[in-house]
């Protein structure tokens, strides 16, 4: 297997010698790629020795017109030869470069043409490391995928002592190994553009209180990220959660289930694919008063009003879109998800049994809102039922997609 090892200009340049003919140790062909600030800190000699090949350090380093012309498409050739691209020591240059997307030499042209597994190993100074910038850019690349082998602490070239020193060639080469082994995500929901509803809605009763419910919005996010990772374009509408918001996803932020009926709307025109799995509010208090209500001896009933069903109203101007909903039960749940599978005009729903969540603590082992397990059954248009048996909201992420793209086809070849 082929390997781009991309140096950036640290210190710690010197260690990739090492990191070289480490990796030649395990059986791989490295091509080194060299910053300018690196060739301050060690030869392209030096590599060129170790490994036996050219070494690459300009983007323009041709004598001749011809010699430009095949200099200038090198990093194309150098990200398609290698199947992974190793950068050591990935300084906090290098990493804000990648993040932005910036490819002004070289390894930063390379790493943008780049479709193979990267794997960074960072090194620098214990403040430049701290920095927000930089964890910042690091929350960025992980969100992408790429490898992180994580600095070690120590004495550093500065003379601080904490993290930012390169991890050791043998750890680097070690997780390029184990990299080089792990099956590249699937890219199957490329040219997807999909809308996810999570979380509960809250509808307010007067200026501070609210109908709500327990849904923790886990599902959706793991949906979400899910869909990312695969390669969709992603808006996920998002009633009032604790969650982070998950990377490369729109989210739009709303409160009501009014709100959430306009946020769909106004985006439905773009989606492939919605899938709704919020727990919208069934009923809301319409024009409650903006004071706080004063407490009497008297009963209090709230009036309520039902509030569209988003779900029913999707069904019904759907047209080739992929609608998946979900149906949330204590009982009946599969006869329940296909009855609302009919009534609302999906394409499937992802029902799942929701009476652990009675009691708080068994909720924590449970499946449902507030876990981060999930088992549920997928009911299809096609008429199949699928049980799919407990695991992370994630995975069952995964499954839901799978079956969806499946049905698609199953879909379309019936016609
Ligand atoms: N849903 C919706 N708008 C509503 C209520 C529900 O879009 N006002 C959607 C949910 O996002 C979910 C599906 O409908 O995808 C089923 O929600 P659920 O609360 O389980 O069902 P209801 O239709 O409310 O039916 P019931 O109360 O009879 O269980």
């Amino acid at each position: 297997m082929n390997v781009a090892l991309g140096v950036g200009g640290g210190i710690a340049a010197y260690k990739a010698a090492e990191l070289a003919r480490a990796l030649m140790e395990r059986g791989f062909t490295v091509e080194v790629v060299m910053t300018r600030a690196a060739e301050e800190f060690i030869r392209p000699l030096t590599f060129a020795a170790l490994t036996g090949r050219k070494v690459h350090t300009h983007l323009f380093s041709a004598a001749s017109a011809e010699d430009t012309l095949a200099s200038a498409i090198e990093h194309i050739r150098v990200a398609q030869e290698n199947q992974l691209l190793v950068v050591a020591p990935a300084t906090a240059d290098l990493l804000a470069k990648f993040t932005h997307g910036l490819a002004d030499d070289l390894l930063t042209t390379t790493y943008l043409a780049f479709t193979g597994t990267v794997v960074l190993a960072p090194a620098m100074n214990t403040n430049m490391w701290n920095h927000p910038a930089s964890q910042t850019n690091m929350q960025v690349l992980r969100g992408r995928g790429h490898v992180v082998v994580e600095p070690g602490e120590g004495l550093l070239a500065c003379g601080m002592i904490g993290p930012g020193r390169l991890a050791e060639p043998d750890q680097i080469a070690d997780a390029v190994l184990a990299a080089s082994k792990t099956k590249k995500p699937r890219r199957d929901l490329d040219g997807e553009t999909i809308l996810i509803t999570a979380g509960p809605t809250q509808e307010p009763i007067d200026g501070v209180r609210y109908l709500s419910n327990r849904s923790s919005g886990k599902m959706g996010y793991a949906l979400a990220e899910e869909a990312v990772a695969r390669g969709a374009r992603v808006t996920l509408i998002s009633g009032p959660v604790n969650l982070p918001a998950p990377l490369g996803a729109t989210l739009v932020p709303v409160r009501t289930a009014l709100e959430m009926r306009q946020a769909v709307m106004d985006r439905l025109s773009e989606a492939t694919i919605v899938v709704k799995a919020a727990a919208v509010a069934d009923y809301h208090i319409p024009n409650p008063s903006k004071q706080k209500m004063k407490k009497t001896a008297a009963r209090l009933s709230l009036d309520l009003e039902p509030t569209p069903d988003i779900l029913a109203e999707l069904g019904a101007k759907k047209g080739d879109r992929l609608l998946i909903g979900f149906a949330a039960e204590t009982d009946n749940m599969v006869e329940e998800a296909r009855r609302k599978l009919q009534q609302k005009n999906c394409d499937m729903v992802v029902g799942n049994v929701v009476s652990h969540v009675v009691s708080h603590v068994a909720s924590q082992q449970g499946t449902g809102f507030e876990s981060d397990e999930n088992e549920v059954v997928l009911v299809t248009r096609a008429g199949e039922t699928i049980p799919v048996a407990r695991a992370s909201k994630r995975a069952i992420a995964g499954r839901i997609f799978d079956e969806a793209m499946r049905l698609r086809l199953a879909l379309h070849a019936s016609r």
